[in-house]
């Protein structure tokens, strides 16, 4: 049950498989001879300085891949110099998440009908010393996954969910056959009428940067920015939304193009290989989000496990620019793709 939500995608789970086959469709035109004996990999994202350009995605109860749940991912990115953002269905609390990370934390969270438990989320991630707040809003409902219809998904009524707002065990701890505990959740207490002025209502009760994830066209980045936004994040949900939507690879230039330089551009769905993160540069974004290998390296070993996914793409990557004929993040330019 465990493995299938998280492996899985929305419906014939095209999308999923579409969404790594994107980035190996697309061909690095490499430089030679630039002297690449020196190398770095550090960004400035949104004022935070990362040693490399990669954020962990925002992925929920990562306790049922380890004990300690999102603090050892929070301490794994803090050891790799990388960044985290928490999701709200996470097992662990913000504030614990906090503490176990000296690096760039934002919290991520979805608009609930009850205004106010979005509210009292926000004022938790502010004053735990989260830097950015991001709104999900490719999920006014739940995509249809089937993997978690056919095993009853639910979370082990053992577990806490202590950033959801309500209690996990009523809203997500019973099982029923054919159904998704989180589909039903959502279903209830999230807002399917949210719009571009709830932006608004959000940027009313806080200061944190809001960062919109969940855009695939250069319009509505657009009117992200123009709402407030400081950021966006190109994101189909990790294919777990809408199947047969756009791939993030295939997404991301008309994003870019739209936003001009303005704002902080991140880009996660199907990022596997140091050479992926190369071409997301390349087309513009700042960094790049990782989600399910994390999953798998937490699993494994816990913290260690995480260290140790996070490390092979770093090495990836510094690999990757060597061999383009790229010394530093800046020097990723949209002539490198064919
Ligand atoms: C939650 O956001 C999920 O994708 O399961």
């Amino acid at each position: 049950m465990v493995y299938d939500y998280y492996a899985g995608g929305a419906n014939d789970e095209i999308l999923l498989r579409a969404s790594r086959t994107a980035w190996d469709d697309i061909q690095v035109r490499y430089r030679v001879l630039r002297d690449v004996s020196d190398r770095s990999l550090s960004v400035q994202v949104a004022g935070h300085a990362l040693d490399w350009p990669v954020i962990v995605a925002p992925m929920a109860f990562q306790q049922m891949a380890t004990p300690e749940g999102e603090v050892a991912t929070a301490r794994a990115t803090c050891a790799s110099g990388c960044g985290m953002i928490l999701s709200t269905l996470s097992n662990r609390t913000i504030e614990a998440v906090r503490a176990a990370t000296t690096g760039l934390l934002w919290f991520q969270l979805y608009i609930y009908r009850d205004r106010g438990i979005t509210a009292d989320l926000v004022r938790r991630a502010e004053r735990a010393g989260c830097t950015g707040l991001v709104l999900t809003v490719d999920t006014p409902i739940l995509g249809r996954r089937e993997r978690d219809l056919l095993n009853g998904f639910h979370v082990p009524a053992e577990f806490e969910a202590p950033n959801l707002g309500v209690n996990m065990r009523d809203a997500l701890a019973s099982r029923h056959s054919a159904a998704s505990a989180l589909a039903t959740f959502i279903a209830n207490h999230w807002d399917a009428g949210i719009a571009w002025r709830d932006l608004a209502w959000l940027q009313s009760i806080t200061t944190l940067p809001i960062y919109v994830k969940g855009v695939v066209r250069g319009d509505d980045a657009r009117l992200a920015l123009e709402h407030g936004a400081r950021g966006v994040i190109v994101s189909n949900h990790g294919g777990r939304q809408l199947d047969t939507a756009v791939p993030t690879a295939r997404a991301l230039p008309e994003v870019a193009d739209a936003m001009a330089g303005r704002g902080t551009l991140l880009v996660d769905g199907g990022i596997r290989r140091g050479t992926d993160v190369l071409k997301a540069l390349a087309m513009g974004a700042h960094a790049v989000l990782l989600g399910r290998p994390l999953l798998w390296g937490l699993a494994v070993e816990g913290e260690t496990g995480a260290r140790r996914v996070l490390g092979l793409l770093r090495d990836e990557i510094d690999l990757a620019f060597a061999l383009a004929g790229v010394r530093a993040p800046a020097e990723a330019t949209r002539d490198l793709l064919a």
